[in-house]
């Protein structure tokens, strides 16, 4: 049985301040013995959020890394800074940093090896744009990606990793993807896993749904086979998050 993770994606919201509030007005809220649950929060928020959530049942993640150890790369963060703040998770290749930022996926295939190497569990985002969807290239489209992003990556690290399904169309918009679409989806990824690995780590791996996931569609697609928990944008920043958690 693999284990729930629900994790919230802060992006560019909360100041350090800000942050602290929202971990001590969500505290009682997102108390669970079943479900993993994950802030990935700013930067300059992973230090006092880590602090916040001190005894607590909340990990935290980063939202991006950079492939490098160190040295002249202005702006960026390693790993290794990650995990020595207390950071678990890193949030890699989400579609804003890929479309935003152009973030490729050989890039993210660094990004992902590094945090692997790192002890640091990546939270792999694919998903299809609209375009993509309409011209009936979904599952293609995704399996590129996860191929592309996953390349030498071991199965014993696919095995502890997160994948995060997040349709382009329906982040941030309020359109969900319909409950089978999202599992349809999740399933592709779990066969393309097998495929490229073996059934034991397909088994493993988790895969969350994410896109427009709210209080009131969580539990429908947590209950899907192949959805093991959601990556939450606009929701995970109000009291909401908690019923999420505890769908
Ligand atoms: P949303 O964002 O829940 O606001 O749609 C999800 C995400 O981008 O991870």
């Amino acid at each position: 049985m693999r284990r729930k993770i629900v994790a919230g994606n802060w992006k560019m919201n909360k100041t350090p301040s800000e942050a602290v509030a929202l971990c001590n007005e969500l505290k009682e809220l997102v108390k669970s013995d079943s479900v993993d649950v994950v802030y990935c929060v700013p930067a300059i928020d992973i230090v006092p959020v880590v602090e916040a959530v001190k005894g607590t049942n909340v990990e935290v993640g980063a939202e991006n890394m950079y492939f490098e150890d160190k040295g002249a790369y202005t702006g960026e963060i390693s790993a290794e800074m990650l995990v020595d703040a207390g950071v678990k998770y890193v949030i890699i290749g989400h579609s804003e940093r890929r479309d935003y930022f152009k973030e490729d996926d050989e890039l993210l295939n660094k990004k992902v090896k590094k945090a692997f190497e790192a002890g640091l569990t990546p939270i792999l985002c694919c998903g299809e744009s609209l375009k993509q969807r309409e011209m009936g290239v979904t599952m293609d489209f995704i399996r590129f990606q996860i191929k592309s992003d996953l390349d030498g990556v071991a199965a014993d690290q696919v095995k502890d990793m997160v994948i995060a399904y997040e349709p382009i169309w329906a982040i941030g918009t309020g359109m969900t993807a319909t409950t089978e679409q999202a599992e349809e989806v999740c399933k592709g990824i779990r066969d393309c896993i097998a495929e490229m690995y073996d059934e034991a780590t397909a088994e493993a791996v988790r895969i969350q749904y994410g896109g427009s996931v709210n209080a009131g569609n969580a539990a429908e697609l947590f209950a899907q086979p192949d959805i093991d928990g959601g990556l939450v944008g606009g929701a995970s920043l109000k009291a909401d998050f908690g019923k999420i958690v505890n769908y």
